[in-house]
């Protein structure tokens, strides 16, 4: 099957990639600057937010995985307007193209969203409208050494004694490790279980967020407390406290914040449906944080 791989140099289309040649696809990426990649994969220039280079690198595709998002400080205009745009001209030229099914990787959606979720909830219907077979897979946190969710946690831990969060912790989280989201994205592109569908995915453990800020510190041997601030505060200082102790790029983790403000648990099994089996949390962090050199 010939695929294209929209947000290689990131964090989860860069896991992907290699894994859908291994299974024997023809994989080619899109990146703003394809000269960042590394020479296994080809990858064409394009960029999702002008339309530049998407007829090219859709030419022949049968199925394209849609792994971009504008939270990035370099886009001064906000994330839900360009983030609305690049899903449109992107659906667009998939449609001219015959493009047979897109898959794209969104986030589990709540009752009450924060404007973060809303933006991620309408891609996910922008994309998944482009074609009967187009579907989305939702997730919560992902657990892996590279991505910026792990990163963020561990300076927290590093850097600050008293660890504050919303509700004290006690909001529910489902994390899944990263080697089940690519496990799940490259099964996607053949499944017929999931196809035109918005499925969640996710491990088997259901914990608090101050559970999983504890069971991190173990491992790094740390021992921290957890607490919580009243609302003003939330809503004020703490995005940025957040964003500035978490290191990374605060254009990503602010809006972040405010998405950890509710529960954030799967409603179904997408991932039975796919056949993969999900790693539990303990299993994820021995191995993230060992990847990472942060076990103790
Ligand atoms: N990581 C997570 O924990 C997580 C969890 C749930 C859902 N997701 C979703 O998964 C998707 C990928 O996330 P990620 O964490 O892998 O992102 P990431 O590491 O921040 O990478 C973002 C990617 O977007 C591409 N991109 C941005 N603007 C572009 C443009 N104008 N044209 C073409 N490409 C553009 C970048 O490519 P270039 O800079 O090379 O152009 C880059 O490869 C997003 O939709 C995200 O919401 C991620």
């Amino acid at each position: 099957v010939r695929i294209l791989v929209t947000g290689i140099t990131g964090y989860v289309g860069g896991a992907l990639a290699p894994r859908l040649a291994e299974a024997g696809h023809d994989v080619v990426g899109l990146s703003r600057d394809p000269r960042r990649t590394g020479p296994d994969i080809p990858v064409l220039a394009g960029d999702v937010n002008t339309g530049a280079g998407l007829d090219a690198a859709l030419d022949g595709v049968d199925v394209a995985y849609y792994l971009a998002h504008s939270l990035e400080s370099a886009n001064p205009e906000g994330f839900a307007t360009r983030d609305r745009r690049m899903a449109q001209n992107f659906v667009a030229a998939a449609r001219t193209a015959g493009v047979r099914r897109v898959i794209h990787l969104g986030i589990f959606d709540v009752p009450r969203r924060s404007s973060h979720q809303e933006s991620r909830i309408e891609v996910d219907e922008i994309v998944r409208a482009t074609t009967p077979e187009s579907l989305t897979l939702r997730s919560g946190p992902i657990l892996a050494p590279d991505n910026w969710y792990m990163q963020a946690m561990a300076n927290l831990v590093k850097r600050v004694p008293v660890v504050t969060l919303p509700e004290r912790g006690r909001l529910l989280v489902q994390p899944i490790d990263g080697r089940d989201v690519t496990e799940c994205l490259a099964a996607a592109a053949t499944s017929d279980a999931v196809a035109g569908h918005a499925v969640d995915i996710a491990g088997p453990d259901v914990i608090t967020q101050r559970e999983l800020v504890e069971a991190i510190a173990r491992r790094m041997g740390r021992r921290r407390l957890v607490t919580g601030l009243p609302r003003f505060a939330r809503r004020r200082g703490m995005p940025e406290v957040f964003a500035r102790v978490g290191g990374g790029d605060p254009a990503i983790l602010k809006p972040l914040f405010f998405t950890g403000l509710t529960d954030n648990v799967a409603h179904d099994d997408g991932a039975a449906r796919l056949d993969v089996v999900t790693r539990g949390v303990e299993e994820s962090l021995d191995h993230t944080l060992t990847e990472m050199g942060l076990r103790h």
